[in-house]
């Protein structure tokens, strides 16, 4: 089922980072002012510090691109330590000099979770599609927070998390969370993306590497869907690649 996705697997985390990186400073040359969608996580972080010193030696330059977030947890702000913007800031666009005004992000402390949910869509409608989208997988098969049962063509919504989710997103913070909602893209903006590369490591992430990317394409693994993606790219380390058929 996986003729679409382009699968590179490396030896090791950081090997998967630098590839990851490559390849999106080579994308990135070639585009006018594009819309990007980098990822929150614990996956990512060494393929930023690869991209913040790649701006600083001069190879690749950020300047004309806009950001636009891909989710965040509902009732946290950019205050928060463990927030999604808050380690975005963090680990990007606070390194690479990102001008504020580059950055469209869901207010998760909004009351009018729905109008966030609205702004995001006309802006993605108005200066979209995604050109650029980096992507961890939850071992739900999450994207962003599309959670299991997401239907394929939603837009930005607000979400129940699943108890599974809860409790490994514990990880993002220093002090236990009460988390009930997210506020999300929908599965429509990924597959809409011009590129959508997604990136995974460790054992903890085979399984569902495995069901995302040789099982059926089912709205209960929501990453599954990516096997119809036109231009989808998976980074994977040798221990997240290790229970497909083809490794
Ligand atoms: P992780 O998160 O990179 O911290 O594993 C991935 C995800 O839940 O989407």
């Amino acid at each position: 089922m996986e003729e679409n996705m382009n699968i590179t697997i490396c030896d090791n985390y950081d090997e998967m980072s630098i590839e990851t990186a490559k390849f999106i400073i080579n994308y990135l040359k070639n585009r006018q002012n594009p819309l990007v969608c980098f990822a929150a996580g614990d996956t990512p972080v060494s393929t930023y510090k690869c991209l913040v010193e790649s701006a600083r030696r001069g190879l690749v330059e950020f300047k004309g691109i806009k950001f636009v977030g891909l989710d965040e947890w509902v009732g946290m702000s950019e205050k928060d330590e463990g927030s999604c913007r808050n380690f975005l800031n963090k680990t990007l666009f606070e390194p690479l000099f990102i001008n504020r005004s580059n950055i469209i992000f869901f207010d998760a402390c909004s009351e009018d979770l729905e109008g966030e949910c609205r702004k995001v869509d006309d802006y993605i409608r108005q200066n979209g599609p995604i050109d650029l989208m980096l992507i961890g997988i939850g071992v739900n098969g999450h994207i962003g927070l599309n959670e299991p049962g997401t239907p394929f063509d939603s837009c930005s919504h607000v979400v129940e998390l699943t108890s599974l989710t809860k409790r490994v997103a514990q990880k993002y913070f220093n002090e236990k969370k009460e988390l009930d909602k997210g506020i999300t893209l929908g599965m429509k903006h990924v597959m809409e993306a011009n590129c959508v590369i997604l990136i995974a490591s460790g054992t903890k992430k085979a399984r569902i590497i495995k069901e995302a990317v040789e099982g059926n394409i089912t709205n209960d693994i929501p990453a599954s869907l990516l096997q119809l993606h036109k231009n989808c790219y998976l980074f994977l380390d040798k221990e997240a690649a290790s229970m497909l058929n083809k490794n």
